[in-house]
């Protein structure tokens, strides 16, 4: 099972959704089965590492981003994952608006796809501080959380 998680810069939100997820399936036992990366639906920061307050911010909760680089989202992605996981409304018109019609149905919001969130989205933290990156960091966990559990229910 391949997993990939998909916000705007690939700097702050999914880097963070990908070490929690990580992290969490790591936890499970689930390492050799479910493989986990992440990309952004713009190219500006490629190859960049996490924003440094990402960075922290995961630090904190016991997870190191730091190795992360940031990519674009590919074509070769579709093929690739069994799972786009989009992080907000915008995220995910974009990948459902560039995925060839084969692969639509691997598309996702991630929050509602994975459960028990009471909203739909991950807020964009870029423009805040840290309160909005520990919520950001609440939710990705808790998606994570949710995505273990789908996954192992489905097994
Ligand atoms: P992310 O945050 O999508 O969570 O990685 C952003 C990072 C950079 C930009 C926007 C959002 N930006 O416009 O450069």
């Amino acid at each position: 099972m391949r997993l990939l998680v998909v916000c705007l810069g690939n700097i702050c939100r999914s880097p963070m959704a990908e070490g929690a997820l990580r992290e969490r399936i790591r936890l499970a036992g689930l390492a050799e089965l479910i493989e986990v990366d992440s990309a952004g639906t713009g190219g500006w920061h490629r190859g960049e590492p996490p924003d440094p307050r990402a960075i922290r911010c995961a630090r904190g909760h016991g997870v190191d981003i730091s190795g992360s680089r940031a990519r674009q989202l590919r074509a070769q992605d579709y093929l690739d994952f069994d799972w786009l996981l989009c992080a907000d409304a915008d995220n995910h018109r974009e990948v459902l608006r560039l995925a060839p019609a084969a692969q639509r149905d691997k598309v996702a919001l991630w929050l509602p796809w994975a459960g028990g969130a009471e909203v739909e989205a991950i807020p964009d933290p870029y423009a805040g501080g840290e309160a909005e990156f520990e919520r950001v960091w609440s939710l990705v966990d808790g998606a994570a959380r949710g995505t273990v559990r789908r996954l192992t229910e489905a097994r």
